[in-house]
């Protein structure tokens, strides 16, 4: 039997309007656009200001521009999966909630949680349906309301992350798609970045507000190190499995939390800054959302048979690295 590849079909992405600049910041903590720029490669995030709204908020226009894009109509979706570190409730799932306000009605649909590696784990579980035949049409969102979680007292965490959502169609393809994947986990990480209430062992109360404790918690130098260590070594073991050299590699889509991260890592690969997708500048770190809006950014530059590492690195810890080939030309949606 021929062997079936999930393929990315098509890409988009939704950033809340309003924006908050490394000047906004400098009014609010004692802090400097030198220090964000030169520490993070961060000038911008968007954030949804909008009480009421959610994630599955940043979603829903970024999925019916997706299925207006690829001729999909909503009937057609076996699957819709949703990654998140800021689902909407800690239920029902923000899947859900979004295949509801999109009006994806014959689906199934569950959330994923794998913090900033949650877009590459979300590919990883979605494309074993597709490769199985269990499903032909189905859609992976990543979408983060962080600002939610964000400590805009607390100038360590407040510059690095923003809202956004990413989504893409996988499709079932004969040469195009997926590849292989490499996935990672280390649980003793878990302290060093976390919410450390809000769950089950830690109930919200009026203490547990006023420690701030349902704000990111991160002790970054410590994240930083392993976050190079791991995203490096998952990414040059992707290339030496399928004997890619920097030169076979077309793209790097990296995670986007710190532009030093990334050209870390990118020099762990032998690789040069133009085969590397960053857009950090203008998002921040958007979590589960930060690859798929890199490839809606850089959709234009894409050309069938491109060959992708996507790599991330989250809380958790988790890690990962998606090997692909991207399956359509610029402006040619399959
Ligand atoms: O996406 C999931 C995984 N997360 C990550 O990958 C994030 C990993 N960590 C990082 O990106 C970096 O560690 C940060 C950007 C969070 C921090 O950069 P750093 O170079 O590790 O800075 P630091 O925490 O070591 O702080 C250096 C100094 C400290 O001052 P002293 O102790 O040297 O006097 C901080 O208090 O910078 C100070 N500092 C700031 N100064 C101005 C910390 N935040 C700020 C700020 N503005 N916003």
């Amino acid at each position: 039997m021929k062997k079936v590849f999930a393929a990315i079909t098509g890409v988009e992405a939704y950033v809340p309007a309003d924006v908050l600049t490394n000047a906004d910041l400098e009014k609010m903590v004692d802090t400097t656009d030198e220090w964000i720029v030169t520490r993070t490669g961060i000038k911008e995030r968007h954030i949804l200001r909008e009480p009421g709204k959610g994630s599955s908020d940043l979603a829903v226009p970024a999925v019916k521009k997706l299925l207006e894009k690829t001729g999909t109509s909503p009937d057609e979706v076996d699957l819709l999966i949703c990654a998140s570190a800021t689902h909407d409730h800690d239920f029902p799932a923000t899947a859900n909630i979004i295949s509801d306000k999109v009006g994806v009605k014959n689906a199934y649909s569950f959330d994923i949680s794998a913090a900033c590696s949650g877009f590459i784990f979300m590919l990883t579980v979605a494309s074993k349906f597709i490769e199985t035949g269990t499903a032909k049409k189905v859609i992976c969102v990543g979408a983060d309301k962080m600002s939610a979680i964000t400590d805009y007292t607390d100038r360590s965490t407040c510059p690095l992350f923003g809202d956004a959502s990413g989504v893409v169609l996988l499709e079932p393809s004969e040469e195009y798609g997926i590849q292989d994947h490499i996935l990672g986990v280390d649980g003793a990480g878990r302290h060093h970045l976390y919410l450390k209430a809000g769950g089950s062992v830690r109930p919200a109360s009026h203490e547990t507000v006023d420690a701030r404790e349902h704000f990111i918690y991160q002790e970054g130098q410590i994240v930083f190190k392993v976050a190079v260590q791991k995203m490096a070594d998952v990414s040059v073991e992707m290339m030496k499995k399928h004997h890619l050299t920097p030169e076979d590699l077309t793209w790097l889509v990296p995670h986007q939390a710190n532009l030093r991260i990334i050209e870390a890592v990118a020099r762990r690969m032998g690789i040069s800054r133009d085969q590397v997708m960053i857009n950090i500048e203008k998002y921040g770190n958007t979590t589960t959302a930060t690859i798929p809006l890199c490839l809606r950014d850089y959709e234009s530059q894409l050309k069938k048979g491109d060959k992708l590492i996507l790599s991330a690195f989250g809380g958790g810890y988790t890690w990962g690295a998606l090997y692909l080939t991207w399956a359509y030309d610029p402006d040619k949606v399959v």
